[in-house]
């Protein structure tokens, strides 16, 4: 049994990125899923302190921030495949996505992030492409030496089938 951390970037708990997110659980169900609605926790910008680089390696509390990326880096350590949700905003996924993301950088330096992941990338648009994105998306996960199990844009079914995939 995989177990999926999701992290939600939309500013709607209840819209179109959500519409994926619930096709992709559908398709994953018997998957042990965590998901974060970023929206409503308490998340800081990577201070890029280095504080986590001096930290000893492997730690519980990889970053000096103590905020709500606390259960993220919990469930990051035990996590087989991330799924990253989003709206497009302003052709770019939500600065809300972003900053979550920013803040792996102290599990990932601190060698905290437990096994290798396998990524999804979920979006959402009122019309345009995802290509920005896909670069981005790209470089993230050859960077992490993480494995691309699927993107998705606007299509709940091509979500489903995806976590399908995954379960
Ligand atoms: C601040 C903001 C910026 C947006 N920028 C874009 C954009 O650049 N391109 C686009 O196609 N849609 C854009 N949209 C539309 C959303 O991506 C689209 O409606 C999306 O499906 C919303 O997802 P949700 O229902 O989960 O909130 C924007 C919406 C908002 C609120």
């Amino acid at each position: 049994m995989k177990k999926i951390m999701i992290l939600n970037g939309a500013g709607k708990k209840k819209g179109n990125t959500s519409a994926m997110i619930d096709a992709f659980r559908e398709g994953a169900a018997g998957s042990e899923i965590t998901e974060f609605y970023l929206q409503t926790m308490n998340i800081h910008g990577c201070l890029d302190c280095g504080g986590c680089g001096r930290k000893e390696k492997g730690s519980a509390e990889p970053c000096v921030q103590k905020d709500d990326m606390q259960q993220i880096y919990a469930a990051l350590r035990v996590a087989d495949v991330i799924v990253f949700a989003s709206p497009v905003y302003f052709w770019d996924i939500t600065g809300t996505l972003k900053t979550a993301i920013d803040r792996l950088y102290a599990p990932l330096v601190n060698k905290a992030a437990g096994n290798p992941k396998g990524t999804v990338l979920l979006m959402t648009s009122g019309g345009s492409t995802i290509a920005h994105m896909l670069d981005w998306y790209a470089n993230f996960k050859d960077w992490l030496k993480w494995e691309d199990l699927g993107t998705a844009m606007n299509d709940p079914d091509a979500a489903r089938k995806i976590g399908e995939s995954i379960r």
